[in-house]
């Protein structure tokens, strides 16, 4: 989701709807609590060689970095070293049937043609080898609507096609791919290409599905449900299937009723009388809370997508919590359940576990595992050690069904630690860890989170006003997802060296040469080495001077090294990345690029910008990652 609007972010949306009481009291003492120095110390004192740059394995004498770093850039296209190639995959409106209408950069196309091809603003997304088939499944987290609206006067909408156009622009694209010498592209009319959007029927499963809460009058069952919307991170499970996340879910409802009185249920989410400009409202009363106050609660989930099966019905799987989901990093514990690590992407807000109560065997019944399990939200403790804190009916005064549909109030309950924003988990295929980025969060020692959490400065989120974000990682107990104890560390405090010299300027790891601010996408490649996407400021100014365009780097988990890899046009930011069957090409996303109108990515010229999917391959033709 962008995060650099000139006129207001998407988390400033929810503030102005829902407003929290500005807190001044530990300003003073948080101030004369951190420097740079003190931090650094302090953090590094504790736990037995367990901080940044640590010397696990550090003394190995090759490096694993296959590449020379790049600068910052602030070109209007995408760089990546010497010795890579990038190009085009798809993009926005790419057609995905033989009639499908191209795309028109008149009109930005129509509803019914958007229906028939590529969604806008792709985010995460996976590449799954069908049968011998490159099958790419891809997020269409949201539009850029002063541009898919560019045609009409004030970029607004004029007619009621304009609004629906926007709402087949969201959802999941399902394309097959083919490469020809290097170069891929979409296969019009592959029996696997599949648009998911806002009006596909769903299931609903898991404890809270024929919830009250659930209920509506076009749906009394509770259990089947229409649409995926603002879709942003993702997930693969072990048995094939694509896991798409629902994040801001609620700038897409309001009200027709002013008087309407939002719940506090509700106003903890981010609803309220107002959405986002999308105005769907207008066209689908479903979007209307004054009409249907539970339609909310049918949305904010994890979605699971079989794209070897395009007649299938996809899964909003209750079970996993709801919140503003970012990704779903799915691991397999010792004893064979499943676990899923996720973050709430909002100031304050959690990390979350799911522990399957079955076992994942190959080739099993896997249709309870997502449906049957316990929620756990993460506590960070300052000695280094943390917990995974279950939400249970016990540990929260709330049913099981209340836990899945409001789970925000459920990690509330117990006391979870209250994050900077928690963006993707990605986990080490090479060893047993996890990472998760935080992207930034001005409200850090400042403000309450939406449910009125306190959100003092704390171990894992010390940075007051938190600008740069950092990466978090732990390590469970006995080399065990499964397990509900850990430690952790902070693998990167992003930050400006060149312009700082407090705890601003971040960690050790963090130099002139590679520094970035807000990260966002991780992912492992097959070797080991973590993948960075950023979201953030791309002024190039201030305290953000020298970081240039929205960039891709990789770090090194043994010795926190992390060099830069790619640099994206102008007003993008970098997320979603997948890898063909034989990883000699990295699909990588490119999302609102010209998010304030100032690229003409990727087509050049005057062209309308447009998020696509590039790929990166090594000029030798080997493998990347
Ligand atoms: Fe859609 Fe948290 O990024
Ligand atoms: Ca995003
Ligand atoms: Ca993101
Ligand atoms: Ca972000």
């Amino acid at each position: 989701m962008r995060e650099n609007e000139d006129e207001i972010s998407f988390d400033d949306y929810d503030e102005r709807i829902n407003p929290h009481p500005e807190h001044n009291d530990f300003d003073v003492v948080v101030e004369a609590a951190i420097s740079r120095r003190g931090f650094l110390s302090g953090v590094l004192t504790f736990g037995a060689g367990s901080f940044v740059m640590g010397t696990r394995d550090a003394n190995a004498t090759t490096s694993p970095f296959e590449f020379e770093q790049i600068a910052a850039s602030i070109a209007d296209t995408v760089r990546v070293p010497k010795g890579y190639s990038w190009d085009i995959a798809v993009q926005w409106g790419d057609k995905m049937w033989s009639d499908s209408p191209e795309f028109d950069p008149k009109t930005r196309g129509t509803a019914a043609s958007q229906a028939r091809s590529f969604g806008d603003n792709n985010d995460g997304m996976a590449l799954f080898d069908i049968g011998g088939k490159a099958v790419l499944v891809a997020n269409n987290e949201y539009t850029n609507r002063k541009i898919i609206w560019g045609n009409r006067t004030d970029s607004k909408p004029q007619t009621d096609d304009d609004l629906l156009k926007v709402k087949m622009a969201h959802g999941v694209s399902i394309v097959e791919l083919a490469e020809q010498n290097g170069k891929w592209s979409p296969v019009v009319d592959s029996p696997f290409n599949r648009r998911i959007t806002p009006d596909t029927d769903m299931e609903i499963t898991g404890p809270a599905a024929g919830h009250a809460l659930l209920k509506t009058a076009a749906d009394p069952t509770g259990t089947k449900t229409k649409g995926t919307w603002n879709n942003c991170g993702n997930g693969e499970t072990p048995w094939g299937t694509y896991l798409a996340c629902e994040e801001n879910f609620n700038g897409y409802f309001s009200s027709s009723d002013a008087e309407f009185e939002i719940s506090p249920e509700l106003k903890r989410y981010g609803i309220g009388h107002s959405d986002w400009g999308y105005r769907w409202a207008k066209i689908d009363t479903r979007f209307d809370v004054a009409r249907n106050p539970n339609e909310p609660n049918r949305a904010g989930y994890v979605v699971e997508i079989d794209p070897a099966d395009p007649s299938s019905t996809p899964k909003k799987h209750t079970a996993l919590g709801r919140f503003k989901h970012e990704n779903a990093d799915v691991q397999i514990a010792v004893d064979g359940r499943i676990v899923v690590y996720m973050g709430d992407d909002e100031r304050g807000e959690y990390l979350y576990k799911y522990v399957s109560r079955g076992v994942y065997t190959k080739g099993g019944d896997t249709s309870d595992l997502f449906s049957d399990g316990t929620l756990y939200a993460a506590k960070f403790r300052a000695n280094q050690r943390g917990e995974w804190l279950p939400l249970s009916p016990e540990t929260t005064g709330m049913t099981r069904a209340e836990i899945c549909i409001h789970t925000r109030q459920a990690a509330s309950a117990v006391g979870a630690t209250t994050m900077d924003r928690p963006e993707w988990v990605a986990s080490n295929p090479n060893r047993v860890e996890s990472y998760v980025a935080l992207t930034n969060n001005k409200n850090r020692g400042r403000k309450p989170n939406a449910g009125g959490d306190d959100t003092p400065i704390n171990p894992a989120n010390p940075r007051r006003k938190n600008r740069y974000g950092q990466i978090v990682r732990w390590v469970p107990d006995n080399q065990d997802h499964g397990e509900g104890a850990f430690d952790w560390d902070i693998f990167a405090l992003a930050g400006n060296p060149d312009v700082h010299d407090d705890d601003k300027a971040g960690s050790a790891n963090i130099n002139a040469g590679n520094m970035f601010n807000s990260p966002d996408g991780l992912a492992f490649d097959s070797k080991g080495m973590l993948w960075i996407q950023t979201d953030g400021n791309y002024k190039n100014q201030g305290d953000f001077a020298g970081m240039g365009n929205n960039q891709m780097l990789v770090g090194d988990p043994a010795t926190g090294e992390i060099r830069r890899f790619l640099t994206g046009p102008n007003e993008c930011e970098i997320t979603g990345i997948t890898w063909s069957p034989d990883r000699k090409t990295a699909f990588v996303g490119i999302q609102h690029p010209g998010g304030n109108g100032n690229s003409t990515f990727p087509n050049g010229g005057n062209s309308v910008p447009r998020s696509a999917i590039v790929t990166v391959r090594r000029d030798d033709g080997m493998p990347i990652g």
